[in-house]
Formats: C-alpha cells, structure tokens, sequence
C-alpha cells in the first residue's frame, strides 16, 4: 500500500535548494536566513561552563526556572508587562516548534486560520497537519502593510486563529501600533487566537520599537507570543525558543511541547538564562545591525532594483518589476549561477507563488561578504536581456 502523504504539496524547500546552488556555484549566500559570524564568545563560554558543570540531563518540560523568569524580567523591561515565568513561560525547541504546538494547541479539522501573506513557510503545513484550512489575505505588494478590512472581510463563525509575524519576514515590515489596534479590535470577544511570530524582536531599523502583542492587555489574553533565542544570539543552529502565553493557553502548549519534544536542551537553557541577565546583549542588537543594513542599502542604490528599506528583521527585498518580467525563481538561479549571488525568489512565501518579480537577501553576513556581494550584483542587468 503506497503511503499517502499528508503534505502532498511539500517537498525540498526553496531555502535548501538555493543555498544547495550556492555551495555548487561557490556563491555568496544571502539566501537562506542565518547569521554568517559566530556568536559572542562570553555565551559559548557559558555553554562550555554548564555542559562541564554537568547540566547535561533532561531538562524540566517547560524549561529551566532560571530561563523562564529571566525571559519573564526581558519582556517586563522590554514590553512591560510580566508574564508568571512558571505558567506563561515555556522553552522550546525553536520558534518552529512554538508555532506548531500553538496551532496544534487551537486548530481542529475544519478550523479556519488566518494567514496574511508573503508568509514564514511553517505556518500552513502545521494549520494543514492539524486539519484546518489557511485563508490567505495578501499583504500590499508594494509596502506591505496589512488591508485590515480585507483581513476583516475573510473572518468567519469557523475562523479559530490567525498567525502574524512582525517584523516580517520576508518583507522587513514592523507593524505600528495602528495595526496592534486594529487587530485587537478584529479579535477582541470574538474567540479568534492569535499566533504572533516575533523571532525578530530586537532586530528593528531608524529607532523602530517592536510592539509584542503580549503587551496589549487584550490581545495578551488570547494570543501565544513565539520567540527565538537563535535569531537574537546569533545562534540559528541552537533551535531554542520560547512561548509566552496565558495560564488556560500555556497549559494547552505544554501538553503539545510534552509530546514534541518534551524538553529543550539543558545546557544552553543555563547559559542564555545567565547571558540574559546582562540587558546589552539584546539592546544592542539595533546598532548591529543597523549598520548592515545601511551598508547593504546604500550599495543597492547603485543597482538599477527599486527598494524601500527593511524597517526590521534581517531581510532585505529588491524588485525588478519595471526591468523585466522574468520570473523571480528564473533570476534568482540565474543571479546564483552568473553573478555568484544567492537570494530567494519571494514568490516561493505565497501559496499561489505571485511573482511580483520581487527577490529576498539575508544581509546578516560579514560586512566584507555584503561589500563583495554588492560589487557582484551590480552586474545585475546582464540576466534582463
Ligand atoms: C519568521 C520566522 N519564524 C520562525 C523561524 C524559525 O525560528 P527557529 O529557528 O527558532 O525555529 C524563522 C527562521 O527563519 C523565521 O524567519
């Protein structure tokens, strides 16, 4: 009996195929989104610190308590509001398998989720596996910003959650605090959850503040707030991460988180809970990276690609739109294989591709690999004739 494949859509995902012709082209790599430098030695320290001192057994299923409050007095100073470390906080295995507990915490066969898109492409295998159905509402192609009556026009007596992500990815786009409002008003008495994406948190550009919908006193109540130690550390291939949400909300994670993973690496929980302690480590990360981004924007304006800067996260979109009508998976492979430059074509973030000749680049990458990238991609106009 042949298998029948629950996820009959999914296969190799764009990130490996491209970072794959990457590594056989020799190619710089702006494509898949991880840092290109190593994380700050004071934290592989700690790592070495607790792995030697023998915290090398299962952890507690929602995390070690010296993580959890450390993570509950970060949001207090960061958002203002403090979650009860010991029933709103939990440590797991990455935002990834945050997002899937919470939607297999609320979705059942039939539900609707929300998902505005170009979307982080976990969210609908996970509302698929647990039987809901997504609904797509397109963010606007040109700024991205998010048509509340569109989003308000798709609710439905079946709607059961709606998954949002800022700051963005792929997209760069910081939410306001309008847009906060506006879903709060959408969701509010209405049972509708919320699966707020925020692994970028405190990666914004231009003194942008990152507005956790866990400080909204409504929204907190019925939103799972998902975060990741790897974005912010510089350590993607740690996969740890954290879930804030409500006590009744928490309790329905953790039987999910229970059977996932059931716990999270011990050491590293040991470690980051003592780096947290230090508030720099994570307030500082706007003036890191703002420098790459202005590095890697100022270089793009001497491109013939059309922009408008990352507002946060470390992406960075480009269009092509008035050169040529190419489609993006083409120039992508193409700027991969000519120019040595690997991105990713952002038609591959929506569920029926629309290719707004839009491409994607990581510029979390040393600042002589984004000077050599750029020099590269100044040759972009030879893939247009
Ligand atoms: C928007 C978004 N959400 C979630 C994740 C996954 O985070 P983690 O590596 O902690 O699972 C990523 C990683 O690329 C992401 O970009």
């Amino acid at each position: 009996m042949p298998l029948i494949s629950k996820l009959p859509q999914v296969g190799t995902t764009i990130f490996t195929t491209m970072s794959r012709m990457a590594q056989e082209e020799n190619a710089i790599n702006l494509a898949q989104g991880f840092p290109g430098f190593g994380s700050d030695p004071a934290l592989l320290e700690l790592v070495a610190k607790y792995t030697r001192g023998g915290q090398n057994q299962y952890a507690p299923m929602s995390g070690v308590s010296e993580l959890k409050l450390a993570l509950a007095k970060k949001t207090q100073l960061t958002q203002g509001y403090y979650p009860d470390p010991e029933t709103e906080v939990t440590i797991v295995s990455g935002a990834t398998e945050a997002l899937f507990a919470a939607f297999t915490a609320v979705v059942r066969p039939g539900d609707e989720v929300i998902v505005l898109e170009p979307a982080y492409d976990s969210y609908v295998p996970a509302i698929h596996l647990n039987g809901g159905i997504p609904i797509f509402v397109s963010l606007n192609p040109i700024d991205f910003s998010v048509d509340w009556e569109l989003v308000a026009s798709k609710v439905t007596s079946k709607t059961r959650a709606i998954v949002v992500n800022s700051p963005h990815n792929p997209s760069g786009q910081v939410w306001s605090r309008e847009d906060v409002e506006q879903l709060a008003s959408l969701v509010s008495k209405t049972g509708i959850y919320v699966i707020s994406d925020e692994v970028y948190e405190h990666i914004l550009f231009d003194r942008r503040v990152h507005i956790s919908l866990g400080s909204h006193p409504i929204l907190r109540e019925q939103t799972f707030v998902c975060g990741s130690f790897g974005k912010t550390f510089h350590v993607t291939g740690w996969k740890i991460g954290y879930c804030i949400a409500p006590k009744v909300l928490s309790a329905e994670f953790r039987k999910i988180h229970q059977y996932l993973t059931f716990s999270t690496v011990t050491p590293i929980q040991y470690a980051l809970a003592e780096y947290l302690e230090n508030p720099q480590h994570y307030l500082g990360l706007p003036a890191f990276y703002q420098k790459k981004r202005d590095l890697f924007v100022e270089g793009l304006k001497s491109t013939p690609f059309t922009f408008q800067d990352s507002q946060g996260s470390f992406f960075q979109l480009v269009s092509y739109a008035h050169l040529s009508k190419k489609s993006d998976v083409l120039i992508a492979e193409q700027m991969t294989r000519q120019l040595k430059v690997a991105c990713i074509p952002v038609s591959v973030f929506y569920s029926t591709g629309q290719d707004h000749q839009v491409l994607r680049f990581c510029f979390a990458k040393k600042e002589e690999e984004l000077e050599e990238a750029l020099r590269r991609i100044q040759k972009i106009e030879i893939l247009f004739d």
